[in-house]
């Protein structure tokens, strides 16, 4: 983290889990333990049904709330889709783009993700773009030259005044869901190699103020180490981001 120049922020990404009823549960659990975050900025990411519950819930509180995804065209004959315009307008602040799930199993592909990223800033939505290789990327040395590919064609034409909207988090595949967790070394370099792209691209103010979250199997023992890291500016959190305990000891990490 570094705190001078940039937001740490703490997300949590719901993913498909969470009835409306189940959420209100997780929020009356979670509402005495979120209320001292004081340094980082706390967002919670759930599913689109739930989105008017939590605004209602979380009006007085400074937790603000996130969807997951959005689609790529402003509005039209895209049955069962949900546009940034709907999202603004129930008062969403981020929405998560590009995950590897999404990646994975509805085929989004980097331009696609970079067609969303443009629609969300024009709407006035603050985009939260995954990055991460795969294991078998991994073990060839190609992370540093894939997770370039993604952020560079994430970032097609957007301007250097909305850059500082964007919030990146560096999601290794083979470390969500998986309770194997990149060290923090790892997560270091890779977030390191991000803002230095960033840096050539947009110069160094605009890269040094921009937020990269670590995604993968985070939880309440290894939040504090990877949120040391200089580059490490935050968590996308999954499964940890279900249990109000463990979602607030990750918060106090970051509070620190
Ligand atoms: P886990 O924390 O469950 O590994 O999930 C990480 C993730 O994909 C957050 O977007």
């Amino acid at each position: 983290m570094n705190r001078r120049y940039r937001k740490t922020i703490i997300a949590g990404n719901w993913k498909m889990n969470m009835t409306a009823t189940e959420a209100r549960g997780l929020f009356d659990e979670l509402k005495p333990m979120i209320s001292k975050a004081k340094w980082c900025e706390v967002v919670l990411c759930v599913p689109f049904v739930d989105i008017p519950l939590m605004r209602r819930l979380l009006k007085d509180s400074r937790v603000t709330v996130g969807a997951q995804n959005m689609h790529h065209e402003p509005s039209g004959a895209y049955t069962g889709e949900v546009s940034a315009a709907m999202l603004k307008d129930l008062g969403v602040k981020y929405v998560i783009l590009g995950h590897s799930e999404r990646r994975a199993y509805c085929g989004e592909t980097d331009s696609l993700v970079n067609k969303k990223v443009l629609l969300a800033l024009q709407t006035g939505l603050r985009p939260i773009v995954c990055v991460g290789e795969s294991l078998e990327q991994r073990e060839k040395n190609l992370t540093l030259d894939y997770v370039a590919l993604q952020v560079k064609s994430a970032l097609a034409g957007v301007p250097v005044e909305k850059l500082r909207q964007i919030v990146f988090a560096y999601e290794p595949i083979w470390a969500i869901g998986t309770g194997r967790t990149a060290t923090a070394e790892q997560a270091a370099e890779v977030n390191t190699a991000i803002r230095t792209i960033i840096r050539k691209m947009y110069g160094a103010r605009a890269a040094r103020s921009i937020t990269i979250q670590y995604g993968g199997s985070m939880n309440a023992k290894n939040a504090e180490e990877l949120l040391a890291q200089f580059d490490v500016d935050g968590g996308l959190i999954g499964g940890a981001a279900l249990k109000a305990s463990e979602f607030a000891a990750i918060i106090q990490a970051a509070n620190q």
